[in-house]
């Protein structure tokens, strides 16, 4: 724990302790509200008063708190991060890839939803990821050119800047901190020494790539080396001194261009001249008296956590316990139902027809729940996609931000796989993802996460492949008291509802919520996995209603940040080395 929440938390048992005082002193001078901070905790939150910045890499998050401290709002602290990520944290943080965020406007109790993920070339055909045969070929979706959408990252932070920034920044004042890390270089500790050995034959096929990742004698940097990323600090000069063109047109486009044919792709000038990031209506649901606010497709996220939210809301789970088995039996059903739902019905809004108010009825959650027995667990092939009309490791990374007005950042971006297609582009120094694996190359083709997928979400020209990605925040009497996210790939859904379910139902701060052992099941498999850390009994009695249990290596990496009568309390989760719960 952080010396100030040490502090705080100190400041907090002292001012309990102290003795009442005269009544009517107590009544001239209001004590300032505490923060709430369980005896029976045994994970403490960071605590601040004004501002919050968690994320999954610390010096990051103190490009933020800078920010925040020197007058900027939580976009402009977002913005900051996020390019700062893709400098300190390059096997998910980035600007060649894409994803999402959610802004709250204290001010106007607004909340918008900004779509900055990739889109497909316009060369892209239906049956791009196939081979000779017609299946679905892993080379292809994964690990050529074909795989590398049009990033959106720097549209989508321009975009957030413009509208909702602060006006006290330029967005050559928000990049400035990543131009400098990448210019200096980092120290290769925690994150980047225990990810690079990983990614070690991905990242070596490209020379492009050799150069920044690799030591003269072959290896990958190891602990203690220093990434050095003077192309990367160019490339972000230009958008510093161009805005989005010196991203999307110039020497820029051309190189990435250039860098994407070397790998087999076919992108276009054209296809990256005319990115656009998108601002969305978030996803809305209720729960618990809570207004839910999430991403909408061309994220599942935000549809499927209000469904399996709207399904389990009709159980007593606080009552039950947080991960007994009858709790995890419930959750499991009803992530099943959601997970076919969301191989059918989910896909690009812009091209097809997605059932989002169906799928998020509480009615038609009512219709699920009536089909969830307590006692046994259904088999998923005789779970079928509804009628609404009426896997590996964590390479996406999250960040939340709050400020002193109550305005609030939840950002999810990702390359896809860790540090994304491996691809450096040469003279550029930025990584390209592998996002287009995303889409359901054919019907029954399983992607690297599992994931199955219909018509919905074919591959097809200028389209965007189907994420889980769910930056979300959570609203109480219309003030946000949660901001949360996480990587986790097919995953995310399920780790952001119970992120939420701890803090909502089980009464849990953020921390204790991201030490909690966490459950996944996504249909197909027809598996139950969960992390280490449930007992062998609540395991047995899963076993025994039916449910295949795995046990199986950590899931996801939550950055949260709770809000309670005037304090901020921040969790960047443990399950990863190097994250920052930063507050002031
Ligand atoms: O958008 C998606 O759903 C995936 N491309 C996210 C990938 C991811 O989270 C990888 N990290 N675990």
């Amino acid at each position: 724990m952080k010396k100030s929440s040490i502090s705080a938390v100190l400041a907090a048992l002292l001012w309990c302790a102290a003795p009442i005082s005269a009544s009517a002193q107590a009544q001239a001078q209001a004590p300032e509200p505490q923060p709430i901070i369980s005896g029976w905790a045994r994970a403490l939150p960071s605590l601040s008063r004004n501002g919050m910045v968690v994320s999954q890499e610390r010096t990051a998050s103190q490009v933020g708190l800078d920010i925040l401290k020197a007058g900027g709002n939580a976009v402009d602290a977002a913005v900051a991060v996020g390019f700062a990520l893709a400098v300190t944290l390059p096997r998910a943080g980035n600007i060649g890839g894409g994803g999402f965020m959610l802004v709250h406007l204290a001010g106007s109790a607004k909340t918008v939803a900004i779509d900055y993920r990739e889109t497909a070339p316009a060369s892209t055909s239906r049956d791009v990821f196939l081979d000779e045969n017609g299946a679905y070929s892993a080379q292809k979706a994964q690990s050529s050119g074909l795989a590398v959408g049009v990033p959106g990252t720097v549209a989508g932070l321009a975009m957030a800047h413009a509208r909702y920034g602060s006006g006290r920044f330029s967005l050559a004042d928000l990049i400035a901190p990543a131009i400098a890390l990448a210019r200096e270089g980092v120290l290769v500790d925690d994150d980047l020494a225990d990810s690079l050995p990983h990614a070690e034959r991905r990242l070596g096929r490209w020379p492009a790539t050799r150069k920044i990742f690799f030591r003269p004698d072959g290896r990958v940097l190891g602990r203690g080396d220093r990434l050095m990323q003077p192309e990367l600090a160019e490339t972000l000069a230009a958008i510093a001194r161009l805005g989005p063109s010196g991203f999307y047109e110039g020497a820029t486009a051309e190189r990435l261009v250039a860098a994407v044919a070397s790998a087999g792709g076919r992108m276009t000038l054209e296809d990256v001249r005319d990115y656009r990031a998108v601002e969305r209506e978030p996803v809305r649901g209720r729960f618990r008296g809570r207004e839910i606010l999430s991403m909408p497709p061309p994220s599942s996220g935000g549809v499927h956590i209000i469904q399996i939210l709207n399904v389990l809301e009709g159980f007593p789970l606080a009552e039950w316990g947080q991960n007994s088995a009858r709790t995890i039996h419930v959750m499991a059903e009803a992530m099943k139902h959601a997970y076919a739902d969301r191989a059918e019905h989910l896909g690009d809004p812009d091209f097809a027809t997605v059932p989002v108010r169906g799928l998020t009825s509480p009615a038609y959650a009512a219709r699920i729940r009536e089909r969830i027995s307590l006692e046994s667990a259904t088999p998923a092939k005789q779970i079928r996609p509804g009628h609404p009309h009426a896997f590996e490791s964590d390479q996406t990374t999250h960040f939340s931000v709050v400020d002193k007005d109550g305005n609030a950042v939840s950002n999810t971006y990702t390359l896809n796989f860790s540090y994304g297609l491996g691809l450096v582009v040469e003279g550029a120094g930025f990584l390209l993802n592998n996002e287009l694996d995303d889409f359901a190359a054919a019907p029954g083709a399983a992607n690297a996460y599992g994931m199955l997928g219909g018509a919905a979400n074919a591959p097809g020209p200028g389209k965007r492949p189907l994420s889980s990605m769910s930056p979300t925040i959570v609203l109480e009497n219309g003030e946000v008291a949660l901001v949360t996210g996480s990587p986790g790939g097919s995953r995310i859904i399920t780790i952001v509802l119970q992120a939420l379910l701890d803090m909502i139902e089980h009464g849990m701060n953020p921390a204790e919520s991201a030490i909690s052992p966490r459950v996944h099941h996504q249909w197909s498999p027809d598996e139950l996995r969960t992390e280490r850390g449930l007992s062998p009994d609540t395991i047995r009695l899963l076993e025994g209603k039916g449910h295949a249990v795995r046990v199986q290596p950590t899931i996801g990496s939550i950055q949260t940040i709770q809000r309670r009568e005037g304090w901020l309390y921040g969790a960047s989760d443990t399950r990863q080395r190097g994250g920052g719960a930063l507050g002031y």
